[in-house]
């Protein structure tokens, strides 16, 4: 039977960041990430549509950027360095994030904002590279439109991960407490899957006249990959 997509508020969007509850669930995201395998799965995902370092790279709510380091840290990329810009709502790369991409060769700006104004804004030149980890099944579909399409128009490649909409990944989200999650991991991994994606959902909303071409598919247990690729990029 299909799980009808249903988005809900998720606790960490509303805790303020500095609340104890928050900065554990902020850990425990790090560990969902590692049990999802979505460095991983997003890896092989660039691996395959862009062989070249990217010059800039943006991560739309980006959280707290250990997703993307763990990205990048990975050898088979063989990634050389560049600019990375980091989009949320709250403010909290640390410094010792800050000082591992730099470590790589990566410069890191941030950028406190709601990705939906911000892309709005942005600079129409294109992206070599963005990525969403965890963050599109916050929208409710016409916001998520709006979004991917000023994404289509501003980046060469188009790369997400999120919760897949299953049985198998609710399951998974029902036993966070086993791995030792908080009352707010536990909260918003249940309502992430029912607001995660399944078929082929995303490449239904990105803009039919982009010239990308899609490739949506199930990944590892409970993700959801989405890559959109311009066949002749551009550049700024
Ligand atoms: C589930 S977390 C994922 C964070 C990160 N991508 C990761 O994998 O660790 C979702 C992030 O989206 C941010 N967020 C939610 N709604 C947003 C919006 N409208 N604009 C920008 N950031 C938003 C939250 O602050 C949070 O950091």
């Amino acid at each position: 039977m299909r799980m009808a997509r249903c988005v809900e508020p998720e606790w960490l969007d509303v805790l303020d960041p500095e609340d104890p509850r928050a900065s554990r669930a902020r850990r425990d995201l790090q560990r969902v990430n590692k049990v999802m395998g979505n460095a991983a799965i997003l890896a092989r995902a660039l691996l395959k549509a862009q062989p070249h370092s990217p010059r800039l790279i943006v991560e739309l709510g980006a959280g707290d950027g250990t997703f993307l380091l763990r990205v990048v840290q990975r050898p088979t990329l063989r990634w050389h360095g560049g600019k990375i810009i980091f989009v949320d709502r709250q403010s909290i790369v640390g410094k010792d994030t800050r000082a591992a991409f730099s470590a790589l060769g990566w410069d890191v700006d941030t950028v406190e904002a709601d990705a939906v104004t911000w892309l709005q804004h942005a600079s129409p030149g294109p992206v070599d590279l963005m990525i969403a980890n965890l963050f599109l099944h916050h929208f409710q579909p016409q916001p998520l439109t709006a979004l991917l399409s000023s994404a289509a128009a501003r980046s060469n490649l188009f790369a997400a991960c999120e919760p897949r909409r299953s049985y198998a990944a609710l399951t998974g989200s029902l036993l966070l407490g086993a791995i030792g999650c908080n009352d707010v991991s536990r909260h918003d991994a249940v309502i992430s899957v029912r607001a995660g994606f399944a078929d082929q959902e995303l490449s239904a909303l990105w803009p039919a006249s982009s010239r990308h071409r899609l490739e949506e598919y199930a990944a590892g247990l409970f993700s959801h990959c989405f890559v959109a690729q311009r066949t002749h990029a551009r550049h700024a």
